[in-house]
Order: C-alpha cells, then sequence, then structure tokens
C-alpha cells in the first residue's frame, strides 16, 4: 500500500492505491481499493465486501465511514479546520457574506459582482410565501414549539409546488434550490411571529438576508424595527458559520431522504427534524437552559463535577464534538462576534456571559476536558448571541436551521447530480430470535 495524500485533483478521487484484508476464519484474502480525496484521510472502498466476502462492515454512528464523495466542504478535526470549497472559514467570515458564501456553496465558485447581483434578485423574488400559507400556520397551537411548525411548514411547501417533485430536472432543482433558500427566512419569522401573537411581517428585498429576517423578526405595524448594521453583521457571520458541514446527521439525514428521489422540501423538513435534536442543533437552546440552571459563578464547580461524573447523563452542553478534536474554528469566529455585539448593544455585562466565559474558563483547565479533548464549540456562543438580539430559548435551533438550509440543498444537488448516487440502504448485524413457530393465544 502506498500513500498518496493529495495525490487526487479536485473533481476525483485517486483510485490507484489498495488494501489487502485476510479472514482469520478461513484463511483467504482479499484486495480492495484504497481512495484518496483531495485532502483528508485514505478510504477502504467497501463497495464490492459483501458481494466478495459475504461480510458487512458493522460501524453505528458512522465514525469510520464515508458515506459520499463530496467537493463541498472539507474538515480537519483535530486540526481544527474547516473549509467551504477549499475557503477556509474564518476568512470568508471576515471578507465575505451570506450571499456570497450560498453562491459558492451551491455553485462552487465565488460569484462575480454582476452573478451576485442576479443571485441576490433571484432570492429576492422568491422570499414571500404563498397567502394560503397563512391559513397553514394558523392550525398550530400557538405554544407549539418554533421548529415543530418549521418541520411541518417547510415540508409543506411540497404541496405548493408539487413541480419539485420531478428531481431529475435540473430546472426544477434549481427553482427548489431558491425556493427554499429564500423562503427559509421568511417562514422562520412567521413561526416565531406566531408564536407572540403577533401578525405576519412581509419580507422587504431592499433589505439585506439577515437584516431582512431581523426585521420580520422583530417589526410590528406600528413601529418598523431599524436594523442595527453590526447585529445584521453579526446575523450574517452566523448564517456563514452554520452554512454547511458536510455529512453531519441532519445534512446526511437529507441526504438518505432524497436517495429515494423525494421532494426536496420534504427531504429538507426531515433535516430540520434531525436538527431539532440536542446532540446536534438543539444544543444551543440547551446551552441557555443550563447556564440559566447554573445561575451563578459560584455554582459553576457543581455543575462540573456532575458533567465528570460517569454514572450521571449530564453533559457540559455546548462543549465536545464528534469531529473537532481542538477549537471548533467556527467558535474562535463567534467569541469575537458575541463580545462585539454585546458591547454594541450595551450588554457587556450581561450575566449570562460573564457566566459563560467563567465556565469556558475553568472547563479548558479541568484535565476530564483537556484529556478528552473537549472544547467548547459553535452552540456555546451562538445562544448567547441569539439571546442578547432579542430572540428566545425556542428560536435558536430555527436560526441554525435557515442558516443550515444552503448546506442542505448543496449536499442534496450534489447528490442528485452524482451518476453513481444509489438508495441509501445500510444494513445490520441481526441479534434477535433465530426462527420459531407462531403460538396460538391460548397457549403462550
Ligand atoms: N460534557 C461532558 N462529557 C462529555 C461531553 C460533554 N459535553 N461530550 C463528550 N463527553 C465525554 C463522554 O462522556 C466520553 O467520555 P468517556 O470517554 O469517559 O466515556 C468522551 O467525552 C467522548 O464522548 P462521545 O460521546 O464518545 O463523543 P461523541 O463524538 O459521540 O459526541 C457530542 C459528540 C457533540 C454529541 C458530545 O460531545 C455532546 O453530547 N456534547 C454536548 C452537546 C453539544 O454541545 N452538541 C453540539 C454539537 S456542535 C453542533 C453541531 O455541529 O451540530
Amino acid at each position: 500500500m502506498t500513500t498518496k495524500l493529495g495525490s487526487a485533483k479536485q473533481g476525483a478521487a485517486d483510485k490507484s492505491d489498495s488494501v489487502t484484508l485476510t479472514d482469520n476464519q478461513t484463511g483467504k484474502t482479499y484486495t480492495f481499493p484504497v481512495l484518496t480525496g483531495t485532502d483528508g484521510p485514505r478510504v477502504i472502498d467497501t463497495r464490492k465486501l459483501y458481494a466478495e466476502t459475504g461480510m458487512f462492515t458493522y460501524d453505528p454512528g458512522y465514525t469510520s465511514t464515508a458515506s459520499c464523495e463530496s467537493k463541498i466542504t472539507f474538515i480537519d478535526g483535530d486540526a481544527g479546520v474547516l473549509q467551504y470549497r477549499g475557503y477556509p472559514i474564518d476568512e470568508l467570515a471576515k471578507h465575505s457574506d451570506f450571499m456570497e458564501v450560498c453562491y459558492l456553496l451551491l455553485g462552487g465558485e465565488l460569484p462575480k459582482a454582476e452573478q451576485k447581483s442576479a443571485f441576490v434578485r433571484d432570492v429576492g423574488s422568491h422570499s414571500m410565501v404563498h397567502e394560503q400559507m397563512q391559513y397553514y400556520f394558523r392550525g398550530f397551537r400557538r405554544d407549539s414549539h418554533p421548529m415543530a411548525v418549521m418541520v411541518g411548514a417547510v415540508g409543506a411547501l411540497s404541496a405548493f409546488y408539487p413541480e419539485s417533485a420531478d428531481v431529475r430536472s435540473p430546472e426544477q432543482r434549481r427553482d427548489a434550490q431558491i425556493r427554499l433558500l429564500a423562503k427559509a427566512p421568511t417562514l422562520a419569522a412567521m413561526a416565531y411571529k406566531y408564536s407572540i401573537g403577533q401578525p405576519f411581517v412581509y419580507p422587504r428585498n431592499d433589505l439585506g438576508y439577515a437584516a431582512n429576517f431581523l426585521r420580520m423578526c422583530f417589526a410590528i405595524p406600528s413601529e418598523d424595527y431599524v436594523v442595527k448594521p453590526s447585529v445584521a453583521r453579526a446575523m450574517d457571520r452566523i448564517f456563514i458559520l452554520h452554512a454547511d458541514h458536510e455529512q453531519n446527521a441532519s445534512t446526511s439525514t437529507v441526504r438518505l431522504a432524497g436517495s429515494s428521489g423525494a421532494n426536496p422540501f420534504a427531504c429538507v423538513s426531515a433535516g430540520i427534524a434531525s436538527l431539532w435534536g440536542p446532540a446536534h442543533g438543539g444544543a444551543n437552546e440547551a446551552v441557555l437552559n443550563m447556564l440559566t440552571e447554573i445561575g451563578s459563578k459560584d455554582r459553576i464547580p457543581e455543575f462540573i463535577k456532575k458533567a465528570k461524573d460517569q454514572t450521571s447523563n449530564f453533559r457540559l452542553m455546548g462543549f465536545g464534538h464528534r469531529v473537532y478534536k481542538n477549537y471548533d474554528p467556527r467558535a474562535a469566529v463567534l467569541r469575537e462576534s458575541c463580545h462585539e455585539v454585546l458591547e454594541e448593544l450595551g450588554m457587556r455585562d450581561e450575566p449570562l456571559l460573564d457566566l459563560a466565559m467563567e465556565l469556558e474558563r475553568i472547563a479548558l483547565e479541568d484535565k476530564y476536558f483537556i484529556e478528552r479533548k473537549l472544547y467548547p464549540n459553535v452552540d456555546f456562543y451562538s445562544g448567547i448571541l441569539y439571546r442578547a438580539m432579542g430572540f428566545p430559548t425556542s428560536m435558536f435551533t430555527v436560526l441554525f436551521a435557515v442558516a443550515r438550509m444552503v448546506g442542505w440543498i448543496a449536499q442534496w444537488t450534489e447528490m442528485m447530480e452524482d451518476p453513481e448516487h444509489r438508495i441509501g440502504r445500510p444494513r445490520q448485524i441481526y441479534t434477535g430470535h433465530n426462527r420459531r413457530s407462531y403460538v396460538p393465544i391460548a397457549g403462550r
């Protein structure tokens, strides 16, 4: 076996490498190709494993399994690297804006000026939702969790655009991409407005994507909401940082749902459901709930102790990551934004931020967290920022969903355009009963 890391050109995985496995039971040896991408670890191609050996691989949680080939996002968790189409996340967060990043993720290259303005116009022209959607919202209880409403509302778009079921049509796929991207903030703001009993606010296309979203959330008919540029910029930055994260749980859900040829609105709705969980997008809400529960700095040691206790289920929310075993590069950018926005809003002494900083300090010095490489993740700071902007905790995961929409669409599109894509169908190790005969009820 030879290592050819980095030898493949962008566009194809290198296929000249191989690995040989020996079955200790039969003594037979099998050779499998080893694929090399443009970056990242080498990958054993096990597609023919079952056909050749009669065995499956076992990998719950997919910690060692690449489910697809992708050109969109690269993560090196050990080095704390995140790149969209090759561009480092911190450079994009500093110099770019969300619309440009969307164009990049969807199309592969940064736009020229005229391409960018055409794209922004295109997204703007789809930002309204069908007026009938209002009645759909009115069917929910006012106290429904906005994520429950989002799962339903995004899935319901399938009913408004039945032509998007033609997933083989590039034109239909393009329309669905733009519609999802354009309508996500409108639906998210509607979910929020509905939950607080205020009228829906229509989008305004003269505002940027983030500013328009903030206005739809916070304006009321009797008083417009003047969006502070620094707050809009922080929101835009949050959107950039969350836009894609390769094959995470929600993205894999979108791909798996889409692998059957399902309508893209329904696939993304499945992704939103997956994002909702506290181990994924729900973590930012859980961070705020945890900080509120801790309440004061003197109670931090008690919670750290609980997090380290192997017999307790409690985890320090906002710490640790499946992929990053180093500082989450998104958390580093957001930490800075968090301070800037709180300064701008005159909330520098916000007690929860103070508490969060102290928790971060203590955890980063603790042997347990150091040994397990548990660093603050992006959710640790995003929750504090959302809170400062005026969002209730129940909206935090919705904001994540708005930001991640472009990643889901880009990944779904890449899969649909991949000639090698097949329906996703994992296998299992069966550990249930062997065959047994049916016993009539009287004899059980
Ligand atoms: N607090 C305390 N201990 C932890 C934590 C934590 N937050 N996270 C992991 N550990 C411990 C865990 O108990 C285990 O210890 P041991 O080796 O002694 O058994 C060790 O660290 C490894 O944990 P793991 O469960 O094998 O790690 P994982 O990769 O399966 O889990 C995670 C990753 C994100 C689910 C987990 O770290 C966690 O539950 N964190 C809190 C929730 C959170 O903040 N989630 C947001 C993730 S970032 C947003 C996103 O990208 O979606």
